[in-house]
């Protein structure tokens, strides 16, 4: 058997998210965890001290420079993702770009281009497309079970954590947007949001969105850091069944409803209701770490050229329907199409 060579990585980024990600980097087998880099000394420090292995650098240039290094990761604030990866790429090495991909879907584009041209793998962090639980439900979706779906409900809120150069719609905005586009298989084509900024004075740290899709379906999402209590629950109602996917549930994550309502013929010309209250089930749901599996396949890709199951569209489409959102929220709510 031939040896396949390790693939060598770089980590920047040490802030709050990024130390989640270099841990499953320095324990995908197949990655060599070469350079870890903050602009931050203080940030760097710690988690430089945990990888000893790895090169320590506050100097990001030291890390495109190393002709030895094949990719980077970027967990670096959403505000730099455009520059810092487009600069990743002209050097040919495969980034794996935090969410959202960019702040506009023309920078978006111009880095999947880039990429393309560069012919070097570029995946977003939508960290909940490998997160087993939402893995079940699209399967459970794809089976039929649950009938047509009618909508689908979110909120993930909680109590911080403020950033400080995007608003809470470009922060926690993304994963329920990857999460439903996902399991929906297809992208919303309009969205109407109301949103307030109560602690800043731009940034809305509070947004309610409604998605709707090409199909009917309709979503709505309430995203917040600003709530008394960390909730991350979602309820999708179909005609057959309904499932409810709670993320913070430490085992039964997800419980499938076999409950609905029939509209049923009853005499001449009229119909009557009949409500079904049957069985909840919780399917099993692998235990794996979603950024064990978000690091593997980002190896996987680098190995095999394959298009990530987070892609570059998938990135595009996320910042395209933000962008929509926030043309909502500056016009009171009124609804906006979706550009393509
Ligand atoms: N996938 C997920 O589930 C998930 C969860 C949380 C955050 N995120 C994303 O992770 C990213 C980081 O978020 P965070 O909350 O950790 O932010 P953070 O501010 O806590 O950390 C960012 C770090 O990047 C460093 N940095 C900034 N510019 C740099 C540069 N040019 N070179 C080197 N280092 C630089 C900062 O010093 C800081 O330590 C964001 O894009 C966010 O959207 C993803």
């Amino acid at each position: 058997m031939t040896e396949v060579a390790d693939v060598r990585v770089a980590a920047v980024g040490c802030g709050y998210w990024g130390p989640n990600v270099i841990r499953n980097l320095a324990d995908v087998q197949g990655f060599d965890l070469r350079w870890i880099c903050d602009a931050n000394p203080a940030r760097l420090q710690p988690v430089a001290a945990r990888h000893p292995t790895a090169r320590a650098t506050t100097r990001i240039d030291d890390v495109l420079s190393d002709a030895s290094v094949d990719a980077v990761y970027l967990g670096t604030p959403v505000s730099t993702h455009y520059d810092l990866a487009s600069r990743v790429v002209a050097e040919g090495k495969h980034v794996l770009v935090e969410k959202p991909l960019a702040t506009t879907v023309r920078d978006a584009e111009a880095l999947t281009a880039a990429a393309a041209e560069r012919g070097v793998v570029l995946m977003v962090g939508h960290t909940f497309v490998f997160s087993p639980p939402v893995r079940k439900v699209k399967q459970l979706i794809d089976s039929g079970q649950l009938g047509p779906i009618y909508y689908v409900e979110t909120t993930r809120v909680n109590l911080g954590l403020f950033q400080k150069d995007v608003s809470v719609l470009w922060d926690l905005g993304p994963h329920d947007i990857s999460i439903l586009t996902y399991w929906l298989g297809e992208v919303p084509c309009q969205v109407s949001a109301r949103g307030r900024s109560y602690l800043g004075e731009t940034l809305e740290d509070v947004a309610f969105l409604t998605l709707e899709f090409p199909s009917g379906i309709l979503a709505q999402l309430q995203i917040s850091w600003l709530a008394p209590s960390k909730l991350r629950r979602t309820s999708i109602v179909g005609r057959q069944k309904m499932i409810v996917y709670d993320d913070l549930e430490p085992v039964e994550k997800v419980k499938i409803y076999d409950r609905g309502v029939d509209h049923e013929p009853a005499s001449f010309g009229e119909f009557q209701l009949t409500y079904r209250s049957g069985d909840v089930l919780s399917p099993q749901v692998e235990s794996t770490e979603p950024l064990y599996i978000e690091c593997s396949h980002f190896l996987d890709c680098i190995r095999t050229g394959r298009q990530p199951d987070a892609s570059p569209q998938s990135g595009i489409d996320v910042v395209r329907v933000i962008q929509a959102a926030e043309r909502s929220l500056r016009q009171g709510g009124t609804p906006q199409q979706v550009l393509v």
